[in-house]
């Protein structure tokens, strides 16, 4: 905290109201504008655009450097170094494992992986063709019926259980979304592998034979995870932090996270980004739909490109273009008609003016989308990917909250609607 101040000079006011200024330890600093309502006035920011809604010390991002830090290590060198869980224990706990804390959140994680065998009879009641986030939306948020001894949000202990919980479930129900949307049988989780070794084996795995697991594709399974696991305030995360500030429980509030990330303009893009490749479905139609993303009158939007933050590269995009590679080049997939799109799309974009002016560059959910399909992952089930490594950010920033000081959230409006008027009975409207 600083003792800067900023003065707000209204018209018709003759004093200027003092608002104080707070520095974080990077990035921009914040004027808090708390005391305005007193003052009779709200500040007005659709979107958040400048409204830092909380203080954290999880992740900081620098939009216009390409900058992501988790707890201050770079996310290069986490992907490079680092796995996912060892990310996950960063993330929740603040500090990178010791040897032993590292075996040991591993091993708990490992056996909290297993749901409860009466949760199944939730998938049975689903519609076999509905989307697997509609399922998992559902199932997580009935976690809450399942495990009372981890809901008194007061108690350190039952937080804590209950992040082991999510994280480690989170890939279970996620196989059971799809292994019932295709009619297999669910695969239990087999406590010997490694979490994205574990996800794929019961993605992929059935009950008839042993299972096994490629090593590049579990390893940019990890990858994946790791890069989505947190991303600061985004629109997934301040939902799971605004369902929390009323106090419901942790499981109810992943699921309001699951809800928010499935919209196309969060999660939903790595799906929307391969629905469009196929709507695309030639390279010699790329111009016609690169000339439809920049046509103002036109709704339509190149997926998997730009980002609210992000304004020169988007730094989880380039390692993730490097698994895609190492991906592609262990299957010996060359000539894939999607594939080949995509890589002009990204040459076109890269190279057109609109969206070199506008700093629309390849996202994260670009080149994800392009991984998951090629380790045969269908696109329904890439939105739930994302879910399953983003449940340790929201867990971390829900935790963080309720163990320290918060408010219910409740922003304000600017109201446009009606003014007072009285009601008109039926015969006179
Ligand atoms: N294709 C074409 N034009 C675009 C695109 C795009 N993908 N994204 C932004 N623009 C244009 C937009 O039309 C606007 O133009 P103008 O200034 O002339 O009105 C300008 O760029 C700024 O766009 P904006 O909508 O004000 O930017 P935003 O910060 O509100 O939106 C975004 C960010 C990610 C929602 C948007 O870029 C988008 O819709 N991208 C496609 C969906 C996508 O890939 N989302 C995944 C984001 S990364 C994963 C995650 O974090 O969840």
């Amino acid at each position: 905290m600083s003792d800067k101040k900023a003065f707000l000079k209204v018209d018709g006011r003759d004093e200027a109201i003092e608002l104080p200024i707070y520095s974080g330890s990077i990035g921009p600093d914040v004027i808090d504008v708390g005391g305005l309502s007193s003052q009779g006035m709200f500040t007005y920011d659709p979107g958040f655009i400048s409204t830092a809604a909380c203080e954290s010390q999880i992740t900081y991002i620098d939009g216009d450097k390409g900058v992501l830090l988790h707890r201050g290590y770079p996310i290069e060198q986490l992907a490079e170094h680092s796995d996912y869980l060892e990310t996950c224990y960063l993330l929740l706990y603040g500090e990178l494992p010791s040897t032993q804390q590292k075996a040991e959140f591993e091993n708990t994680v490992r056996y909290h992986t297993m749901v409860h065998d009466q949760l199944t009879s939730f998938f049975h009641a689903f519609r076999r063709d509905a989307h697997p986030m509609a399922i998992m939306c559902g199932v997580v948020g009935a976690l809450s019926a399942f495990y009372h001894d981890s809901l008194d949000i007061a108690d350190e202990r039952h937080r804590e259980i209950a992040a082991f919980r999510l994280v480690a479930k989170m890939p279970t129900l996620a196989a059971m979304s799809y292994k019932f949307s295709i009619g297999q049988p669910f695969m239990y989780p087999d406590n010997n592998l490694s979490y994205a070794e574990n996800f794929l084996h019961m993605m992929f795995g059935t009950p008839c034979e042993d299972s096994v697991v490629n090593p590049v594709l579990a390893k940019a399974m990890d990858r994946i995870f790791l890069l989505h696991a947190d991303h600061e305030q985004n629109a997934s995360t301040s939902t799971v932090r605004l369902a929390g500030s009323s106090g419901a429980n942790p499981f109810a509030c992943i699921a309001a996270g699951i809800a928010a990330l499935w919209g196309p303009s969060h999660g939903g893009a790595n799906e929307a980004v391969l629905n469009m490749l196929e709507e695309i479905g030639d390279v010699s139609h790329i111009e016609e739909f690169v000339a439809r993303a920049k046509d103002k009158d036109d709704p339509f939007r190149l997926m998997g490109f730009g980002h609210r933050v992000y304004k020169n590269f988007d730094p989880r995009a380039k390692v993730m273009k490097e698994s895609a590679d190492e991906v592609l080049a262990e299957l010996g997939i060359d000539n894939d008609p999607l594939l080949a799109i995509a890589k002009r799309l990204e040459e076109i974009a890269l190279e057109d003016e609109y969206f070199i002016e506008k700093k629309l560059y390849p996202n994260v959910d670009f080149y994800s989308g392009i991984i998951l399909k090629a380790i045969g992952i269908p696109t329904s089930m890439f939105t739930v990917i994302f879910a399953v490594g983003r449940t340790v950010g929201w867990i971390a920033h829900w935790h963080e909250m309720i163990s320290g000081s918060y408010r219910i959230g409740r922003p304000r409006q600017l109201y446009t609607g009606y003014k007072q008027r009285d009601y008109k009975p039926l015969d006179q409207r």
